[in-house]
């Protein structure tokens, strides 16, 4: 993830003692005490990369409640994003006054059903990835892709986007990829200047796919 993202961007992985960090009592009260024990593990371990990362750009650690949709409540001056998937957890913490808005996501890296990649992807889109180098799901990276973008997006515009509201280009030589917010959403965005593209970075291996993009102010 490091790599995936500008340095004004403190990014953090998480080590093997992360997953069994300590909460702050308003983070530990937003997750509940039912929740299951891989859910409060991967959980722990984005709020201890996120302070790792808070760290790492000089502020003090302080809780990041989630909110009743789940996003993440970033101190006042700050935006970050979290991603879990099994076996990796990482979290990317900026100041506000450097970075517009920060989105990141992991996934594994496997093929999506046909039914799972028509909910994720357009027509198009499944033709456009069809024609990319045999060896690697693209459909996840796209999947992932617009998961990151969705992580951007709602923090910055408050509205929701379905994964067919933005189309996703890949380009391997690169490891880029631009997602295209449907003219609807942006329209219907009640900020001023939503993103209307955002161009961002993916890297795969053999088992993950991971995916991030920021937002520098305009
Ligand atoms: C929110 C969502 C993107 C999370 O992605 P995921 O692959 O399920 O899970 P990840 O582990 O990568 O990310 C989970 C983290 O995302 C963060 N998150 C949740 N809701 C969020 C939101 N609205 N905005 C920003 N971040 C959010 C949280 O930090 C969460 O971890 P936590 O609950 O432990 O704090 C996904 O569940 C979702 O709702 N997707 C549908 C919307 C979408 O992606 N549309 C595509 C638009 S092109």
């Amino acid at each position: 993830m490091r790599d995936l993202l500008p340095p004004e961007v403190a990014v953090a992985v998480a080590r093997p003692q992360d997953w069994s960090g300590q909460l702050y009592a308003e983070e530990a009260a937003g997750l509940g005490e039912r929740a299951v024990d891989s859910r409060r593990r991967d959980f722990t371990a984005g709020r201890v990369c996120a302070r790792r990362a808070m760290a790492a750009l000089g502020l003090p650690p302080v809780a990041v409640p989630a909110a009743e949709d789940r996003a993440p409540v970033w101190p006042a001056g700050t935006v970050g994003s979290i991603t879990h998937t099994r076996g990796y957890c990482a979290a990317a913490v900026a100041r506000r006054s450097e970075v517009r808005g920060v989105g990141m996501d992991a996934e594994q890296h496997k093929e999506l059903s046909p039914g799972v990649r028509r909910l994720i992807c357009l027509p198009e889109e499944e033709d456009r990835y069809a024609r990319l180098p045999s060896g690697v799901s693209w459909p996840t990276v796209a999947f992932s892709a617009k998961e990151t973008v969705y992580k951007l997006w709602h923090p910055l515009v408050g509205t929701w986007l379905d994964f067919h509201d933005a189309t996703v280009d890949l380009d391997p030589d690169f490891g880029t990829f631009t997602a295209r917010i449907a003219p609807a959403r942006i329209d219907a965005a009640p900020v001023d200047r939503p993103p209307t593209r955002v161009i961002g970075r993916y890297v795969v291996d053999s088992d993950l796919v991971r995916t991030a993009a920021v937002l520098l102010p305009q």
